[in-house]
This record gives C-alpha cells, structure tokens and sequence, in this order.
C-alpha cells in the first residue's frame, strides 16, 4: 500500500515547509515536490499542517489506585489520545515490592496487547532496590526495551520510595543507560499535613491542595536533582507545577546537571480554585501535585518558551465522577487523584502556547512529540517527518474551532475537566504507521494495532534502517 498526502505543510520541530509525503509500508518513503508515484490513495491535506504523531510521555491507563481502576483501559484511551493528535503512548508499568518486576511488566503487556490502537510503551516504577532488582534491571533495558524508571517520592505507604532508593535508582540508571523519573513531593511532610487536616475536621476537596503546597514540591524536586548530582545521573522531573519546582530544575540545569522537566495542560490553563467548586465538584480537579495559585501559570509558560521545561505529558489517569471520586465524599484522602487529559493535550497547548504567542509553532512540535522521542529512545522513528520515519502523521487544521465537552471526547470517562473551554485547532485525520486511524474525525482504528515499542538506551538512538530515496 502506497498512499500520498499532498496540499499540506510540514512542521517538525525545527522546519516549516510545503511537501508532499510518500508513504510506504508503514514508513514515510520520501518527501518531496511532484513525487509521481504509482499509489493506492491520494490524500489531500488542503493547506492543514502534517505535524509528526504526538507522543504522550505521561500516561496510567488501566491502573489500580485508591481501591479503583481508572476508567480509561488502553483501547478507550488510545481511541481519545489518536483523536487528540498523540499517536504514541508512554504508560507507567507499576510494580509490587518483593515481586519479581517481571511479572508487573507481563502484566502491563496484558492489559495492552489486544486493546491498543496506536504505539505505546512502558516506563518501569522502581519501588526498592536490593539484590534481585539489580540482576532484572540489565535485561529489562537490553531486552525488554524499557530504558526509564519511574520513582515516586509522595504517595506514603502506597508507592513511596526512599531516598536510599532514589539515589541507588540513579546511580544504576546511570550504569545502564536508563532515565529516573520522579514524581517529587516530599510523602512524609504530606502524610502529616493531611492527616492533621483530617483531625481538624477539614473534609473538602481544596484541602487536599492546602496539605500539598508549592514548597513540598519546590523541596523535593530540589532533592532529587542533587541526588542526581550525587550521582552523576540523568532526571527527568514529571508533572511540575509550580514556580518552587522550576527554580530547582533551572538551578540545576544552570550547572549543567542533566535534568529534564514536563509538566501537564492542568497546570498551564486550571487553577486551585477549581477545588473550591460547591456539590464536591472541585474532586474532579484532584492531582497531585496540586492545581496551583493562578501566577503559577506564566511561570510554566514561560518556561516553556525558554525550554527550562521541555515536554508535556497528559498525565492521563481518569475516574468517573459518579462513583470514582465519590469515594472521597467526606475524606478528601479517599478521592482518586488524577483527570482525563489525554484527548485535549495537543489542542491545549496549540491554542493557549502557539495562538497566544507563547510559543513558537516549532517549539509546539518539539514538546508535544520530538523532545520525548529523544529524551525516552524513540527518535527517530518516532517525532518527526523524515525519511525513515514511521508515518505517524497528524494532519491538523490550525484554524478550525471547537468547545471542549464530555459530550464530545472520546474517552470513557463521564466527565472532562476542561468543559466548556474553546481551543482552536483540531486533528482533522491521524495516521499511524501508514494506516488511518482517525479519518475525517471518524475513529476507523483498531484495537490490538499499536504494537509495543522497544527503546533505545538514554542517549542513543533507534537505528531504523532506511535508505534516503528522494529529496527536495
Ligand atoms: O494525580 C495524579 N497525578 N495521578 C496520577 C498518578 C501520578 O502521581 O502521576
Ligand atoms: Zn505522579
Ligand atoms: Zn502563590
Ligand atoms: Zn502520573
């Protein structure tokens, strides 16, 4: 099957041109003008933008937490991220201490095989580290393909891990070939102030931003980079939101110590008034970190622009209303944390950062889709349009206009954070390894056609084996 899309406009994190795009066997062939080629199917993309696929860096797709699963499996979540633009997926594999981790990757490709609809892989959480983990991790890198660890540094007595094990996770990464992710908000401090609001009686929903302000996050983050200091390692900071954690990573990265920082649409567009919102509605605004003071925002975006942040995740973990976050009714303690973000990621970005002037359109590709192929070994088959490249191809209509809603997303989830909010921009047709996904904003996907995808080593690139056929 050959197709090729013409009229459209290739942006890449670095270029802005007008081209065709051939594609062949699941990989962009050649790009050019006037490519006469023999094909099945002509696509005209009618002056839309062709942006390499989105790839999600942050996701928990059918994920226990709190005593419930999140709505969201990886079929109805990777049907709501390809019509999103995203057509890649980087899920967070969980683990059990004292159980070979292994069995929680096998577990992860179960959950997925059959239900996925674009590309995905897995970062590995890394909850201890003794004599057994270290003789898994050589072969989870080499042969699995899982080239990033996940360490949480909150979530007390559930995923918290200690700095003993932070530090001995960067130091192996750093052997290996690996990137330590954090998610950095000091556990104890938590542990106490919630536990303390609780006695006081204070049940609400705001109080779960009150008992996690920006300085436990500033504290942590700052931790964690002078681990990996310590250690002459690698980070890469997940969700930050706030100005606390952004001084760190930028003193950080000021001494040239290899820190990376993503943060997630909440942060830029929502603030922690939203869990002021009367009949318990603020729970659908539960993260953590938490949504922030309103000044929070220009700092993100700001950093954006100056590239002290350079990737966005969805941090995509949804729970229904009714039901899901009822749980924490009368404990703020009990509402599962987390929203649905995968669908609106791309759309956030582009309307707030590129149509506001935040950003520059480049830098939109660059952090919604190149940095996190590069950071986390998929480039370059994967974020970008190149030659060789898999043909993951987003043609999105940069002007079109639309009203976010529950009504309209894609996921299972029966609500969505963002309602009522206007963005302009949408993927009109999504392409994945050649093949429609989303065609004229209708789902023609698959479940079970997105395929695991083994990574690189931090640092190296996927060699993909392809000859440079035609050029401009
Ligand atoms: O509130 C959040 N972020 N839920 C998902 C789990 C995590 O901490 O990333
Ligand atoms: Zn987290
Ligand atoms: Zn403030
Ligand atoms: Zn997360």
């Amino acid at each position: 099957m050959k197709k090729l899309i013409i009229n459209g406009k290739i942006v890449t994190a670095t270029d802005y041109y007008k081209a065709d795009i051939l594609i062949e066997n699941e990989k962009i062939a050649a790009i050019g003008k006037k490519l006469n080629t023999d094909v099945d199917e002509v696509i005209d993309a009618k002056g839309a933008y062709l942006l390499p696929g989105g790839i999600d860096p942050h996701t928990h797709l059918d994920m226990p937490f709190g005593g419930t699963v999140t709505k969201d499996d990886f079929e109805t979540g990777t049907i709501g991220a390809a019509f999103g633009g995203t057509t890649t997926v980087i899920d967070f594999c969980l683990t059990n201490k004292g159980e070979p981790l292994k069995n929680a990757i096998k577990a992860w490709h179960d959950k997925s095989v059959d239900k996925a609809v674009i590309d995905y892989s897995f970062h590995l959480m890394i909850g201890e580290i003794n004599d057994e983990v270290l003789s898994e991790l050589p072969s989870i890198i080499d042969n699995e393909g899982i080239s990033s660890f996940k360490v949480f540094m909150a979530y007390k007595n559930v995923f918290q891990a200690d700095d003993g094990t932070l530090y001995r996770t960067l130091e192996t990464a750093k052997k290996l070939g690996a990137l330590v992710m954090v998610h950095a908000e000091n556990g104890d401090v938590i542990d106490y102030l919630t536990k303390k609001a609780l006695a006081e009686g204070k049940t609400e929903p705001i109080y779960h931003a009150l008992t996690r302000p920006p300085e436990i996050e500033g504290e942590a983050t700052g931790r964690a980079a002078k681990l990996t200091e310590l250690t002459n390692s690698q980070l890469y900071v997940v969700h930050v939101s706030c100005q606390d954690a952004l001084e760190k990573i930028a003193e950080a990265r000021s001494k040239g110590i290899d820190v990376w920082g993503e943060t997630c649409p909440q942060y830029l567009v929502l603030d922690k008034t939203y869990l002021e919102k009367p009949n318990f509605e603020g729970a659908k605004y539960v993260w953590s970190p938490p949504l922030r003071d309103k000044h929070h925002q220009d700092v993100l975006w700001k950093a954006l622009k100056s590239g002290e942040l350079q990737t966005i995740g969805s941090d995509q973990c949804s729970f229904d209303f009714d039901g899901q976050k009822s749980l924490g009714k009368s404990d703020f303690t009990k509402i599962p944390n987390g929203g649905p973000m995968i669908e609106d990621r791309m759309s956030i970005l582009f309307s707030e950062g590129v149509k506001k002037g935040r950003i520059t359109l480049n830098q939109f590709v660059d952090i919604t889709s190149t940095r996190a192929a590069k950071l986390f070994g998929l480039f370059p088959k994967k974020g970008t349009i190149a030659v060789g490249s898999d043909a993951d191809i987003v043609i999105f209509d940069q002007n079109v206009e639309r009203t976010i809603s529950a009504k309209t997303h894609h996921l299972a989830v029966d609500y969505n954070a963002f309602e009522g909010m206007k963005v302009t921009g949408e993927p009109i047709s999504v392409l994945s390894k050649g093949e429609f996904v989303v065609k004229n904003k209708a789902f023609v996907g698959k479940a079970g056609k997105g395929k695991f995808l083994k990574r690189a080593k931090y640092g190296e690139q996927l060699d993909i084996n392809q000859e440079v056929k035609i050029l401009m």
